[in-house]
This record gives structure tokens, sequence and C-alpha cells, in this order.
């Protein structure tokens, strides 16, 4: 039996990040993993497989489309789908081992197995019990079944069935317009594949800033990829084909699509199977979440970070968690600002997202004023002929401090840090438009949004 200062169950974004801040701040350190590799859904089925195929996807579309247009002459683009699997899966490979190379760099002992909270203060893994001080429910979360569609992983998959397919399908339906529907159906469409999406609701992408919800589809319909809205998935049958049949909520009339491959991606849920958490009396939510409060559950010496627990379900909130988890168990005060974690969905453009939304203001009673700027109005998204899009930045009306940033657009993804930046300061729209930006850059159109917050923009 060894004993730990610190045991965390799960090797995600949460949790290995968890493991080495808690070894850097002198803690004796063990991280439990049960997969092969560390990395967790992240790494090895997650962010990092879906952004390499949204990569490598996002090229053949531009080598297609723009090339010609800026004199660049191909011979026509063909794709290796076994060879961008194999580059995706090389991504994989090096980005886990790199895991275990800072595991090892850092002192953090890997146990191998599927981990049990045995007793408090107690974790089995395997025949081997091990005590430690604190113990960190890291598990991540699973996909979230949906009655009448049984994923088989090879023609009605998940996330994960979807990013090691055998073949490009000629046409695939995908169930909810979410973040991974969106960006898996991405990369299909533009490897040629036929993609209609299902939704339940009327708007895509729930909870974003309505303005950029219908632009995006506005965009994603451009590409090419079809929507059915306000419809509710019945189930998929299996023949020859794959029958999806949902029900349209506004008359309750019945419709089906045939497809080769269905994509289910209709949410995730927290996973804690095995845990033992009943057995330490671990609180839950009624949505199965593990009860945490700045990481604490109620049981002394158990904490809790990621997918597993409330907040959104993004890597990056998972491995703040693991850091102010680390700091508060080794006596530090760990913080996470839950009003400043930036959203951001790999598509092309991208979309990204943080603090509040219009409607979210709206719906709190406050005044506020909204700057927008259109990237067809910014030079370098001319020049590199990615023109779809703007920067909306919502300020307080009075202070004018900045309260949510919504872009859609070329490097979105890379540009809602510096309002991100911006927020954790506390800044105004103002102290943003004061601020000298680079010409000729993707960030001017930042400026320009905040300029827009005050007496105008410069160039719209
Ligand atoms: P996980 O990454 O799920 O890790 C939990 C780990 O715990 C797993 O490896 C599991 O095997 C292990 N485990 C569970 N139970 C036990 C046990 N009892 N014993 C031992 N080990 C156990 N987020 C982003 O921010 N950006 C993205 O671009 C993005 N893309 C995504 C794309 C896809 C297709 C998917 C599915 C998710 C994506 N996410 C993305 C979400 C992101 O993957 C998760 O938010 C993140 O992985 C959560 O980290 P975590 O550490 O909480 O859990
Ligand atoms: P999601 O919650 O983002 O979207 C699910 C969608 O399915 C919703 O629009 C919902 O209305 C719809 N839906 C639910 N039931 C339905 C039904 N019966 N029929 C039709 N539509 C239905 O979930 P998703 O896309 O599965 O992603 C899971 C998690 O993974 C998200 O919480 C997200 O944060 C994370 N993720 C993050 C990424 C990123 O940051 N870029 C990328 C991929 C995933």
């Amino acid at each position: 039996m060894a004993s730990y200062d610190v045991i965390i169950i799960g090797g995600g974004p949460g949790g290995y990040v968890c493991a080495i801040r808690c070894a850097q701040l002198g803690l004796k350190t063990a991280c439990v993993e049960g997969r092969e590799t560390l990395g967790g859904t992240c790494l090895n089925v997650g962010c990092i497989p879906s952004k390499a195929l949204l990569h490598a996807s996002e090229m053949v579309h531009e080598t297609a489309h723009n090339f010609e247009t800026m004199g660049i002459a191909t011979g026509g683009v063909t794709v290796d789908w076994e060879k961008m699997l194999g580059h995706k899966s090389a991504v994989i490979e090096s980005n886990v081992k790199g895991i275990e190379f800072l595991f090892k760099k850092n002192k953090v002992d890997w146990l191998k197995g599927w981990g049990k909270i045995t007793a408090k203060g107690e974790v089995t893994v395997g025949d081997e019990t091990h005590s430690a001080k604190n113990i960190v429910i890291a598990t991540g979360s699973e996909v979230s079944p949906l009655k009448g569609v049984e994923v088989d992983e090879e023609r009605v998959v998940s996330s994960t069935g979807a990013l090691a397919l055998k073949e490009i399908p000629k046409s695939m339906v995908v169930i909810g317009a979410g973040v991974i529907g969106l960006e898996l159906g991405s990369v299909y469409k533009r490897l040629g594949t036929d993609v209609t999406v299902v939704e339940f609701l009327d708007a895509i992408t729930p909870g974003m800033d309505a303005e950029v919800q219908r632009q995006f589809r506005k965009l994603l319909e451009k590409q090419g990829i079809k929507f059915v809205m306000g419809a509710a998935v019945q189930g998929v049958e299996k023949g020859d084909s794959l029958k999806v049949s949902y029900k349209l909520r506004k008359d309750d009339s019945e419709a089906s699509i045939d497809t080769d491959v269905v994509l289910l991606a209709t949410g995730r849920r927290p996973y804690t199977e095995g845990l033992g958490l009943d057995g330490v009396g671990v609180e839950m939510t009624e949505r199965g979440q593990v009860k945490g409060s700045h990481g604490k559950t109620n049981v002394d010496g158990i904490w809790v970070i990621g997918d597993v627990t409330t907040g959104p379900m993004l890597a990056h909130k998972a491995e703040d968690e693991g850091i102010a988890v680390a700091e508060s168990i080794a006596g530090q005060k760990g913080h996470v600002n839950y009003d400043v974690i930036p959203g951001v969905i790999y598509t092309a453009p991208e979309v990204a997202s943080v603090g509040l939304t219009e409607e979210q203001l709206k719906e709190q009673g406050r005044k506020y004023k909204a700057g927008k700027f259109q990237f067809m109005a910014n030079g370098r998204a001319k020049a590199n002929l990615v023109t779809d899009g703007f920067v909306k930045l919502l300020a307080d009306a009075e202070t004018d401090r900045l309260l949510g940033a919504h872009i859609i657009g070329p490097a979105a993804g890379e540009l809602i840090h510096e309002i991100c930046v911006a927020m954790e300061f506390g800044a105004s729209a103002e102290d943003v438009a004061r601020t000298c930006h680079a010409h000729p850059t993707f960030s001017e159109a930042v400026r320009e949004a905040a300029l827009a917050c005050g007496d105008g923009a410069i160039h719209s």
C-alpha cells in the first residue's frame, strides 16, 4: 500500500493538469487512469483528433475553393482518407506521450487501471489499495444515450466512431446541432459527404448569442449543410441503409431520412460508474454531476473537477479547476473565474464567445451597448478571402466595462483571448479601442468593434 498526499482519479485535462500542479507544489501525487494512454477524452477522442481532422479537411476546402482565385493551380485535390486518419493518430500519439513525459518529469505516479474510492482516503486500483490525504475526482464524461438510437460505432456513431470511420460516407445525418455535431458535420461536408443536421430546438448551438447563431447557420447552409430544425428524433432503423425518423415539434408530423451514417451528438453526461461514490456519501446533482463548491465535495478530503461536475464541459475549464484544486490542497487560495471562460467552435469560420450574451443582458434588465464590426471591412480578411462574420462586443452602458464578446469569423478562437484578458483586468471597451493594434491583422476588427461601443468604428 503506497500512501500519497493526493490521488487523482482520471488522467484527462482536468486530472493530468491537477496532478502536475500538485507535484510542482511539493505534494506526493498519483494519477489513476484506466485507458491505455493519458490525456482523457480531450487528447484521445475529443479536442485534439477533431481539430486534426478539422484542419486537414479545411485545407481540402481551401485548396479546392480559394487557390484558383489566388492564382495557384493544383491540378485537383484528392483525399487519402487512410493517411488523413494516420495523421490524426500521429497527432494523438505525440500529445499523449507528451503527458507521460510530463508525469515522469514531475514525478507523478501513473497508477494504471480503474480506480474506486473504497473508503475516505483510500483508492483501490485492481488488487492494490492506496491511501491518500486528498482524492480528486476527475473522471470526465461519456456520450449521452438517446432512446431508439443504438450506437454501434460503425454506422451509428458517437463522436468517437465519427473520428475513425472506415471510409468517407456518401451521406450522414447528425442528430444535434451542438458543438460536436457542427464540428464533425463540417469535417465530412468538406470531404464530400451529404450532411443533414436534425435539431430539436429552433436555433443551432443553444445558449450562444442569437445573432451569431443566425449568421452561423446561414454560413453553414452556404457550405451545403442541410438543417431540419424543431425536430425530435424518434429512432434509427438499421437496414441496408439507415432510416432516421423524427417528429416535427410544430405540428407533430412525422418524417424520415435515409442515410449511410448517423452521428449521435445530443450531449454528454458525467461519468462516475464504478467509482464507489455512494459508499463514501458524495453528493450528486439531479443530473448525475458530482456536487462541488470551489472544487470541494461535501466529503472532507474529496475534491472534484472537470466534466464530471457542474459548469461547461470544456477542456480549459477542467484544466483551470485542476490548477485551482491543486493550489487549494497545497493551502493556497485556488480560484476559477467562471465569468470569463471562453467557448470556441472550430468550424470555418470559427465561432468564439466569452461573458454574457445580449439575450442574458436583456433578461437581467441590464443597460448595455453593443459595438459591432464586420470582417468584410477588414483588410487582412479581404486579402485572405475570409470576409464572412463579425465581432460584437458588449459593454456596460454607464461604466463602459466589457461584459461579453461574440465573434464569428477568421481566427475567432484566437481573437477572443484579447477580450478575455481585458475582462479579467476589468477593462472598458475604450481601453481596447485605445490600444494600438497592428495593421493589417484580424485583431483590428476587435478594436473597431470596441470603437463602435463609443463614437464609432473608423472603417464602417
Ligand atoms: P476527460 O477528458 O473525460 O478525462 C477523464 C478520464 O478519466 C478518462 O480518460 C477516463 O478514462 C478516466 N476515468 C474515468 N473513470 C475512471 C476511473 N474510475 N478510474 C480511472 N480512470 C477513470 N473541449 C474543449 O475545450 N475544446 C474542444 O475543442 C473540445 N473538443 C471536443 C471534441 C469532442 C469530439 C469531444 C467528445 C469533446 C470535446 N471537448 C472539447 C470537451 C473536452 O474533451 C472535455 O471537456 C474534457 O476532456 C474534460 O476533461 P476531464 O479531465 O474532466 O475529463
Ligand atoms: P451539445 O449540448 O453542445 O449539443 C447537443 C444538441 O443536441 C443541442 O443543440 C440539443 O438541443 C440537441 N438535441 C438534444 N436532444 C435531441 C434530439 N432528441 N433530437 C435532436 N436534437 C437534440 O452537445 P454535444 O455537441 O454532444 O457536445 C457535448 C459537449 O462536448 C459540449 O458540452 C461541449 O462543450 C463539448 N465539446 C466542446 C467542443 C469545443 O469546445 N469546441 C467541441 C466538441 C464538444
